[in-house]
């Protein structure tokens, strides 16, 4: 499907630019080793253009936003004014173009300070990844465009949700999710991330519901329906975000707190106690935290993933809620984006790697300073596992960080690689120079780069400048190079270990063997870290009599653990064990984070149980997110994004 659907999408948005006159922004950059691809070669992505924006950032600059929505929950529509305050970069007066994805456009007005007049606009037809391009017309002195629309109900960067899927049962909920491409379903704007923005926002909800962004939330604000916020610090399009929901908050420390619904709200809040300490100690090493608060919104369970860095409101799953710390981690890694993601931001999603990657490398870190070595070392274990297993099954192509999007969903581009693969290419320069000098150096790299969105070549340069400098005689440009551009990870790699895993080993060996019945098994002061390595070690095959002693001996099927339900239920699920399905059909039709769901789906597809899969795919649908539909449908219908819509084509 991604391979029809590359042309398209080429021409369409050449087509836009040239018929338009519009100028893409040039890459200021364009270094490294795709820049001599030859001519016989499919030329490479050139660094700096975002091939998933039809936007002519190289005629205009969007600098401020001011919102003013209202949220219906009848209609399932957010309706109202976007007003953009534009900076001119040349004196060509094209057309402004802006990215949207199924907006209904009512007016377009253009103004220069003193007033507004309505504006000619059009919208080209929809490209199935990208949306629609909305081209303005423009007098020669506008710096101002007020646009009145409405979103789909369909919108892909919006879940409405029922009152039955809360916690509280009685009201419903709105959330955004704009990352990657999809900040355009629900406001027209220039949506790369290599543009930043300010913004102000009026909200106007239902009066018993409460709404909070990814700005300055105001715990003590009057719930009279009206909701005003502000974000001063300039964010990428893919950072705005909004809840609605009937939210109570609790503070945690001096700038850190948490808005749940109220079922949730203690317990939320005694999980993410050390969340203060998380954010002193990632100041103390990385430099002052930038965004005033950092709060975290509990979504409901059918949130499509772990967690969200909205600035200021990190968005997180409630299924890391296990009552005792230990997916704590999910909260280090969304603070850690504060500096590596919102602070530096990747300028495309070629370099999403830089964004997770370094938010992966300082995941760990934080995790260590509050919880110490051991857990540092299972961690570190664990992703390095994860690694392993994901690069059995990538294309070389999808090995890359700095890799080729283009023509592609950056949705369908997740792995982890630019997580894991990228963190260890961090951890060997750590190794290489020592701590002491990488905290220092990315101290500095947020500092030089605080505010910007860059390319992967902008790393490398400043690596050039820097340590490829101070350090020379320990680093080699080579093998960064290769770390960077090439499939694989380069020989001679760190493989991190940890001694509590080496200890299980032969533990797992000897049950295996039958040697030692599970019951046998001292498990008592194993955490979720233990249950993790002891299950994903396992081998593909087990017998059900070995199943049968696993569950019996530890209770897995009843594991309140999401994240040891998970492994646990994959291999269920890969040895046909019915014991585990009336679980596993609650955990799928009540839980709508991707990470689960997609390799389930996938293991009950490969294990041909095609058709359990589709029953509670369709019975679980009505209350999974539109990314979350979209992405499962692929595995279970192995259908192009279009047809998914309807199922009944698919079957
Ligand atoms: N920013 C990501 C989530 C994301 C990435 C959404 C790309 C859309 C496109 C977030 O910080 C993240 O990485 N979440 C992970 C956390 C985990 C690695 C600890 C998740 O949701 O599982
Ligand atoms: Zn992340």
């Amino acid at each position: 499907m991604l391979h029809r659907l590359f042309p398209t999408f080429l021409l369409l948005g050449a087509a836009i630019l040239a018929g338009a006159g519009c100028t893409k922004s040039e890459p200021e950059h364009g270094v490294g080793p795709q820049s001599d691809a030859g001519p016989e070669r499919r030329a490479g992505p050139v660094s700096g253009v975002d091939y998933h924006s039809f936007a002519n950032t190289g005629d205009y600059r969007v600098r401020h936003l001011d919102l003013d929505l209202t949220v219906d929950f009848s209609r399932k529509v957010l309706e109202g004014e976007a007003i953009l305050q534009i900076e001119r970069l040349n004196e060509e007066n094209n057309p402004l173009v802006l990215d949207t994805r199924g907006l209904s456009i009512e007016s377009v007005r253009a103004g220069n300070g003193e007033h507004f007049e309505e504006t000619a606009f059009s919208l080209t037809d929809s490209d199935d990844i990208l949306g629609q391009a909305l081209s303005i017309e423009l007098p020669g002195d506008a710096t101002t465009v007020a646009i009145r629309y409405r979103t789909d109900p369909e919108a892909s960067g919006l879940q409405w949700l029922e009152p039955r899927q809360t916690a509280g049962k009685r009201h419903p909920f709105l959330f955004t999710q704009a990352q990657a491409i999809h900040a355009r379903s629900f406001v027209p704007l220039q949506d790369t991330p290599g543009v930043r923005i300010t913004y102000n926002a009026t909200i106007r909800t239902p009066r018993d519901l409460r709404a909070v962004m990814s700005a300055n939330n105001d715990p003590d604000a009057g719930q009279d329906g009206v909701y005003r916020f502000s974000m001063p610090q300039p964010i990428p399009s893919y950072l705005l975000a909004l809840a609605v929901g009937d939210l109570e908050f609790k503070a945690m420390g001096k700038r850190t707190g948490v808005y749940a619904e109220h079922e949730l709200l203690d317990a939320a809040a005694a999980e993410f106690a050390d969340t203060e300490a998380m954010l002193e100690i990632t100041e103390d090493v990385y430099g002052p935290y930038r965004w005033d608060r950092y709060d975290l919104l509990i979504l409901p369970p059918s949130f499509p993933f772990g967690g969200m860095e909205n600035p200021r409101l990190s968005f997180i799953t409630p299924t890391v809620i296990a009552g005792d710390k230990s997916l704590v981690s999910l909260i280090a890694h969304e603070l850690a984006h504060s500096w590596s993601g919102n602070l530096v931001s990747n300028a495309t999603w070629r370099d999403l790697w830089l964004n997770e990657g370094f938010t992966t490398y300082l995941t760990k870190r934080i995790m260590q300073f509050v919880y110490g070595d051991d857990r540092y070392d299972m961690e570190m274990a664990l992703d390095y596992a994860d690694l392993q297993t994901a690069l059995a099954d990538l294309d070389d192509s999808d090995e890359i960080l700095a890799i080729d999007v283009r023509g592609r969903d950056p949705d369908d581009v997740f792995s982890d690689i630019p997580y894991v693969k990228a963190s260890l290419f961090l951890y060997e320069l750590e190794q290489k120079i020592g701590r002491a000098d990488f905290d220092r150096f990315l101290l500095d790299y947020f500092n030089e780069f605080s505010f910007q969105s860059i390319t992967t070549e902008d790393f490398l340069a400043y690596l050039e400048r820097t340590l490829l400098k101070t350090h020379m005689e320990l680093l080699d440009v080579d093998r960064i190079h290769e770390w960077i551009f090439e499939p694989g990870i380069p020989d001679g790699a760190p493989h991190p270990r940890s001694d509590a895993f080496t200890r299980l080993d032969p533990v797992r060996r000897s049950w295996l063997d039958g040697d030692t019945p599970a019951a046998d098994i001292d498990s008592s002061a194993w955490t979720y870290h233990e249950w993790k390595y002891f299950l994903d070690g396992m081998p593909e095959a087990l017998s059900d009599a070995q199943l049968r002693d696993l569950d019996q001996a530890f209770a897995l099927t009843a594991s309140t653990n999401n994240e040891i339900a998970f492994s646990w239920l994959r291999i269920a699920v890969r040895n046909d064990y019915q014991p585990a399905y009336a679980r596993l059909e609650d955990f799928l039709t009540s839980i709508g984070r991707n990470k689960f769901l997609m390799p389930l789906y996938q293991e009950l597809m490969d294990a041909g149980n095609a058709d359990m899969a589709i029953r509670i795919f369709e019975k679980a649908r009505p209350g999974y997110h539109p990314l979350t539909v979209k992405r499962n449908s692929k595995i279970i219908y192995a259908e192009d994004a279009e047809d998914a819509e309807d199922p009944q084509d698919a079957e």
